[in-house]
């Protein structure tokens, strides 16, 4: 008999009855939140600059929920809208989930809609009404497919204007983003636009992003960066193993999380291999990348002194911007891209582009840019994103090390200094990590987020991201409510004009996680110190289940 195909896995079945643990404070909705309002905030920096721009929502007090009785927020129906945005992160979904429930409890006549594709959905105003119906099968799951996602940057005037006249079309109260940095900052600029259109509108954004680098006192992580990170970890666990099975090769890992190297920083605690490339050390030090390669090497070289001519190196990939020749020469290709945009899409071969940008550059930068490897060089043009940042995951920074290391090995092998074999094999994981099923603690703070969003939003306010702390604690102690998004922001040069945007946070080289770092990495280079941390356990022991990232648990530690 033909076996029956089943269109889930047995594990999503099993998922789907999950019941993510709500915060005590929001556990019984949001008729029993107060919102109680605390010191009123300046932006991180550029404090005149940032409150010019947003004249109608800057310097709104933090928010913090306390339970009380709050009959308010419940008596008139709301519409809300979602919508996600930017790169996708494990618990996607949950948000959406929690934001529905945290409705729906208040008010069953509340409705959610989602913008379909991310902001395009907004200005082409494509959405799809949220039923139980639609949504229960995407509850616990990764992914975005449930409305999907986008990068357009709502930012022309006309844009504002549709942005408004949609949501005044289709009666929406209030909208709700999630997103990274840069979507948040969008949503923030959406916020103030419709404040001073006096429209009683609000927008609230939900901090997303498996590159961790949205965080600050009040925002603990963003969601997706403990999934991800145990998917990869897995992975480089493997690695690990296997090169310390065959004993042949040596294995360059390129680790997403765009400038940051949350992501490697915390891969590396997981599974301790020989290199960790910390992208904010490298740019504290002004090391150039001879030096990163010469420290590369030293260490291939002791290794190879053992017999041992393998080993694991993770490379963030926002390495590139942090080397202090790279990162002018990419911000002045920034610059020279940007004012050349039509002559340098004129040009149909690579070569010819790079001769053209070439002659825009200062001599130095124009030297530097024409002794790289012609794939190198190349993707330092590509397009930048829609909000202007160089798109890191399409640069190959593995293979620029390693042919780099290739040629002072040889060099030293000449020398007589080096005896060793050398062969590399590189891989990038990003994509791998950005869709999985979110471990159960991204299941229960995405969760959390969305509901802890839907009473931001029953209670008016905007211009807030949701907020909820103190994660390293059970989920039940979680602490909730909002912060305001321009506390996070300074002025930044995008495309080759002063922006404001929400400041990402990067490894803090003062802080817990880098200094533990730093008292293990000797040890690691030399040894095999290898963890295996394996797959992502969703049943099982509590500590095995339920860890949160080692990050969270070494900055929490400081507290
Ligand atoms: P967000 O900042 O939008 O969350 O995106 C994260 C990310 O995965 C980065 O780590 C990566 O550099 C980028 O998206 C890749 O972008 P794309 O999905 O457009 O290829």
């Amino acid at each position: 008999m033909a076996r029956k195909l089943i269109d889930v896995s047995e594990l999503q079945i099993e998922r789907r009855k999950f019941e993510p643990v709500l915060p005590d404070i929001l556990k019984n909705g949001a008729a029993s939140v107060k919102p109680v309002e605390g010191k009123i905030t300046q932006s991180v920096a550029d404090q005149s600059k940032i409150k010019e721009i947003f004249k109608n929502i800057y310097g709104l007090p933090e928010i913090t929920f306390k339970k009380g009785t709050n009959n308010a927020v419940v008596e008139k129906a709301v519409k809300v809208a979602v919508v996600l945005s930017g790169g996708q992160a494990p618990g996607g979904h949950n948000v959406i989930a929690g934001l529905f429930d945290g409705l729906k409890i208040a008010n069953s006549k509340n409705t959610l809609i989602g913008y379909l594709g991310g902001p395009s959905g907004i200005l082409e105003n494509k959405y799809k009404v949220i039923s139980e119906k639609l949504l229960c099968g995407y509850r616990n799951t990764g992914g975005f497919d449930f409305i999907q996602s986008g990068r357009t940057k709502i930012e022309t005037p006309e844009q504002f204007c549709l942005t408004k006249n949609n949501l005044l079309m289709s009666n929406v109260d209030a909208l709700v983003v999630v997103g990274g940095d840069d979507s948040n900052t969008n949503a923030a600029m959406i916020a103030e636009y419709l404040k001073k259109e006096k429209l009683d509108k609000c927008v609230v954004g939900v901090p997303k992003t498996i590159d961790g680098d949205l965080k600050n006192e009040y925002i603990e992580t963003s969601f997706g960066f403990d999934t991800a990170t145990k998917i990869y970890s897995e992975l480089v666990g493997n690695i690990c193993r296997d090169v310390n099975s065959a004993q042949k090769y040596w294995h360059f890992v390129r680790l997403m999380g765009r400038s940051a190297s949350h992501i490697a920083l915390e891969v590396g605690f997981k599974t301790q291999p020989n290199i960790v490339l910390i992208g904010e050390e490298i740019l504290e030090k002004k090391m150039k990348i001879v030096k990163i390669v010469e420290n590369i090497v030293d260490v291939i070289v002791k290794r190879s002194q053992a017999d041992k001519n393998f080993g694991v190196v993770l490379v963030p990939e926002g390495l590139i911007e942090f080397i202090p020749e790279m990162k002018k020469l990419i911000s002045a290709l920034n610059d020279a891209l940007a004012e050349n945009a039509n002559a340098v899409a004129g040009i149909n071969s690579a070569a010819g582009k790079k001769e053209f940008i070439c002659t825009k550059l200062p001599v130095e930068l124009s030297d530097l840019m024409k002794s790289l490897p012609s794939g190198i060089a190349s993707q330092l043009m590509l397009d930048r994103d829609p909000h202007g940042n160089v798109q890191v995951s399409l640069i190959e920074t593995e293979k620029l090390l390693i042919e780099m290391v290739h040629k002072k090995l040889s060099e030293l092998k000449k020398e007589n200094k080096y005896r060793g074999k050398f062969s590399a094999i590189t891989h990038f994981f990003g994509y791998e990590g950005r869709c999985g099923i979110p471990s159960n603690f991204d299941a229960n703070y995405t969760y959390a987020l969305g509901y802890n969003a839907a009473v931001l939003v029953l209670n008016g306010l905007t211009g807030y991201l949701s907020s909820v702390r103190s994660l390293a604690l059970s989920p039940k102690r979680w602490e909730c409510g909002g912060i305001p998004l321009t506390m996070m922001m300074n002025i930044e040069r995008r495309r080759g004009k002063e922006k404001p945007v929400i400041q990402t946070a990067l490894v803090d080289l003062n802080g817990s996680p880098f200094k533990e770092f730093v008292k293990n990495r000797d040890k690691w280079a030399l040894s095999e110190s290898y963890i295996f941390p394996g797959p992502i356990q969703y049943f099982g022991p509590a500590d095995v289940t339920d860890m949160t990232t080692r990050t969270l648990k070494y900055e929490q530690s400081e507290k």
